[in-house]
């Protein structure tokens, strides 16, 4: 069956983590409060969770926290009275079929690299023969000590994954390696280790995205506002969600992101060749770009001096890339974007028969429209043959994640055959 998604969820995961039992370890570090928000995505995902927490941990996120969001008491005690008889510490070792502790500190890591069974959470890594995943979260410099690297080194010898630490500013003031990774991502990272797999595993996603730039002459163009942001996003959780993926950008000031095919161009006519060079490797198609309609009908090959009070500039009309890759006979499925700065659903609409496209997401530019161009959120009206969905305001990251998740669902809807 497709998997089933709900968009109106605060924040999707794009795995699938049905029918599995997670150990969430929590330990004394402030990053702790985020691991809220880890056991939210991994219930979200399907999983059912427990928590078991070190003394530590209970110094910055109470119990009460955990046992709300999990829906089940949560360990931390390994001598308290009735523990043992309810759901001991073996019993839960057992119970596991992966263990996930975030934050991870230097001192826990350090326990478990030694065999250190000190705390029922140590106890429950040492008990269990389940796969252990550490997300690490320190300090930078505690991270790059020599004891921290060992202890780090001896763990992963022996089969336990590391999940981080990402680098950048941390609670400390400092910027470097030991932030925790992302709770979003450490529930994908899980899902894929635990070969859930994503919505879009074994997919091919072809993404364009960013403005193009249309010479006049050697120093001057003509292009647009857009960022690209969308199209980046869009790119990264395509990928969290399993898909290989190809961007096609026009020039932006963004880093592509890891492990995406990174296509650089420049103008609406280099756009379309590299998109309809990869257009039949594709599933799927998303065209965020903000293609020029028009062009300079000749670019001077010398600066253009002013030298008369009027200039005209003849312009043609570019080739239309959604419509091309949608008028395929192979084509994939295609998701058109609009820009719009008024009556944003009918020209959703009427963009969505027009140009061929399986779905348009449209979304309000200029004055007064809290999203769109270079803006850090979207808020989206999506909108294909037979339905509609209205994606709030949210950061485009937030956004791009619901909307792989809908894109998910049409394709499969559509290609019923292809059900993973
Ligand atoms: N698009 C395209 N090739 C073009 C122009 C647009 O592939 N030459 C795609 C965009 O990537 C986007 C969709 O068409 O997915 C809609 O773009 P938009 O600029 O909103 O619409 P236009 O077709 O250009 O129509 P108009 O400017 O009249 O609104």
């Amino acid at each position: 069956m497709a998997p089933r998604i709900d968009p109106s969820l605060p924040f999707p995961p794009l795995a699938d983590l049905h029918h599995k039992h997670i150990l969430l370890g929590v330990t004394g570090g402030i990053a702790a409060y985020k691991t809220a928000e880890i056991v939210r995505g991994l219930r979200r995902a399907g999983a059912e969770v427990r928590v078991a927490m070190t003394p530590a941990a209970g110094r910055f996120v109470q119990p009460l926290t955990f046992e709300a969001l999990s829906g089940h008491p949560v360990a931390h005690d390994m001598f308290a009275p009735g523990t043992e008889s309810a759901m001991g510490h073996i019993h839960l070792a057992r119970w596991a079929d992966a263990i996930l502790v975030a934050p991870a500190s230097a001192d826990f890591m350090a326990r478990v690299s030694l065999g250190l069974a000190d705390d029922l959470l140590a106890t429950l890594c040492l008990a269990a023969e389940a796969p252990l995943f550490m997300a690490p979260a320190m300090n930078r410099a505690m991270w790059r000590h020599p004891a921290t690297c060992a202890h780090a080194a001896a763990l992963a010898g022996r089969g336990v994954a590391l999940l981080g630490p990402d680098e950048g500013d941390q609670a400390c003031g400092e910027t470097g390696p030991g932030r925790m990774r992302e709770p979003a991502q450490l529930v994908l990272d899980l899902a894929h280790a635990l070969a859930g797999g994503g919505l879009l595993s074994g997919l091919r996603v072809l993404i364009s995205a960013g403005p193009t730039r249309e010479p006049i002459d050697p120093v001057r163009f003509i292009s647009n506002r857009s960022s690209g942001k969308m199209g980046y996003a869009l790119a990264a959780a395509a990928r969290d969600a399993g898909a290989d993926v190809a961007l096609v950008s026009g020039p932006v000031t963004l880093e592509p992101p890891a492990a995406v095919e990174a296509v650089r161009v420049e103008t609406a006519a280099e756009m379309f060749d590299a998109v309809m060079a990869r257009a039949g490797w594709a599933d799927i198609y998303v065209g965020t770009a903000a293609v020029a309609d028009y062009a300079p009908a000749e670019a001077e090959t010398a600066k253009i001096k002013k030298h008369a009070d009027r200039l005209d500039l003849a312009l043609n009309r570019t080739r239309d890339i959604l419509h091309s890759v949608a008028a395929l006979p192979d084509k994939p499925f295609v998701v058109g974007f609009a820009a719009e700065t008024d009556e944003v659903e009918a020209h959703a609409r009427t963009k969505l028969e027009a140009k061929g496209a399986d779905m348009v997401a449209a979304n309000a530019v200029g004055s007064g429209a809290p999203g769109g161009f270079d803006r850090d959120e979207n808020a989206l009206f999506v909108c294909w043959r037979g339905g509609e969905c209205r994606l709030p305001l949210a950061p485009k990251t937030e956004i791009a994640h619901r909307l792989v998740r809908l894109i998910a669902e049409r394709y499969y809807a559509e290609n019923t055959d292809q059900d993973p």
